[in-house]
């Protein structure tokens, strides 16, 4: 029996939804499997600027490296996108929880549910089979270098920056994974044109070295955002920098037939989050149609990763799996051929995978 305590931080927008589909799943997982979960509950990003001023309180911190796991939500508010001076934004808390945390590995595990193949606007033919399992550095990059103005305000810059020890961390456990899987990595950067990029290949070419039974390729962001979509089985794991994984995995979702349906584990030095990569879609909250499939395949790789519960998390993806094949769909995955009474919200959608566990 296990006995783990996990956090939940709904975040923004459709975040409370889609967590809330993803605890009940924990919690059916622990009933039917005999183990005891407890819970916490934390605010951030727009909720927490608005009750303290800050999008990540001390207190939602503190709680975080107190539990075992944390499964979140999403951040964002529209009312800053549309304003590009507002000083305190909801994404600050998000990013700081992940270097807070030491996260600084997110994997983005971007897999095609069999019946969803017409889902997605890419042809059956080209995605079939498609299974590709992104490394993306988590804590670095463009991110978290220095920015600023100058020139009275009238110039901007961001600096992207990669330490030795970031690139050969993130690489062994991309490496790892791709020894337990086809013994493919595919490398992504920009080492024709920057500096970063090409200390990232001499540090994935060193670590490569102890890695002889990996096949290894480098390619450049450019041509892999193109071939990404051109042919997407050619791909197993990629390992890439923070801005070109947070694009190329929008990008790659696609092949996953909607946003809706992607889950990710951050993970590194502590207590490991699991969230959706989708965002906290305004447009849509509170309308209960948001697909909590994303939640739920999260908390599936909270039991897988961070407590070694395989079986359980198996358990959770198969019972995905078989709503789908009976057809059932949210909004986002329904295609022109689904019957409308096919269409679930979000409540509906859980309460079928819960049925299913
Ligand atoms: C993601 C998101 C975030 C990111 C935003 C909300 C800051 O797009 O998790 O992919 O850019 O990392
Ligand atoms: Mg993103």
């Amino acid at each position: 029996m296990a006995e783990k305590h996990i956090l939940i931080v709904p975040g923004d927008g459709i975040g409370q939804e889609v967590t809330t589909a993803g605890k009940n799943v924990l919690d059916k997982i622990a009933e039917k499997f005999g183990h005891r979960f407890t819970y916490d509950a934390a605010l951030m990003g727009h909720a927490a600027i608005e009750a303290t001023g800050n999008p990540l309180p001390d207190e939602t911190l503190a709680k975080m490296r107190a539990s075992d796991a944390v499964l979140f939500g999403a951040v964002g508010h529209p009312k800053y996108d549309n304003d590009p001076t507002a000083k305190v934004r909801p994404e600050q808390g998000l990013l700081k929880m992940r270097k807070e945390l030491g996260l600084y590995a997110n994997l983005r595990p971007i897999k095609l549910f069999d019946d969803l193949l017409g889902a997605s606007s890419i042809k059956p033919e080209i995605l079939r089979g498609s299974d590709i399992l992104f490394f993306r550095e988590l804590t670095g990059d463009i991110y978290f270098g220095e920015k600023g103005r100058k020139d009275n305000g009238d110039t901007a810059y961001d600096l992207a920056q990669y330490s030795r020890y970031e690139v050969d961390r993130i690489a062994r456990k991309a490496f790892d994974a791709a020894r337990a899987r086809k013994k493919k990595l595919c490398s992504v950067d920009k080492a024709n044109v920057l500096e970063t990029s090409r200390l990232w290949r001499e540090v994935v070419q060193q670590v490569a070295t102890e890695y002889p039974d990996i096949q290894v390729e480098h390619q450049f962001v450019d041509s892999m955002a193109m071939m990404l979509i051109k042919d997407p089985r050619r791909y197993d794991v990629v390992v890439t920098a923070n801005l070109f994984g947070d694009i190329l995995t929008d990008e790659a979702s696609q092949i996953a037939g909607s946003m809706g349906m992607l889950a990710s584990a951050s993970i590194g030095d502590g207590t490991g989050v699991y969230e959706p990569i989708h965002g906290s879609a305004h447009d849509i909250t509170g309308k209960g149609v948001a697909n909590p499939l994303a939640s739920i395949l999260s908390a599936a790789l909270m039991l897988e990763i961070s407590f070694n519960l395989k079986p359980e998390a198996e358990a959770v993806v198969r019972a995905v799996d078989e709503v789908l094949k009976a057809g059932w769909r949210t909004r986002d995955i329904a295609g022109p051929d689904t019957p409308p009474e096919k269409i679930l919200g979000t409540e509906k959608m859980g309460a079928e995978v819960l049925r299913r566990i």
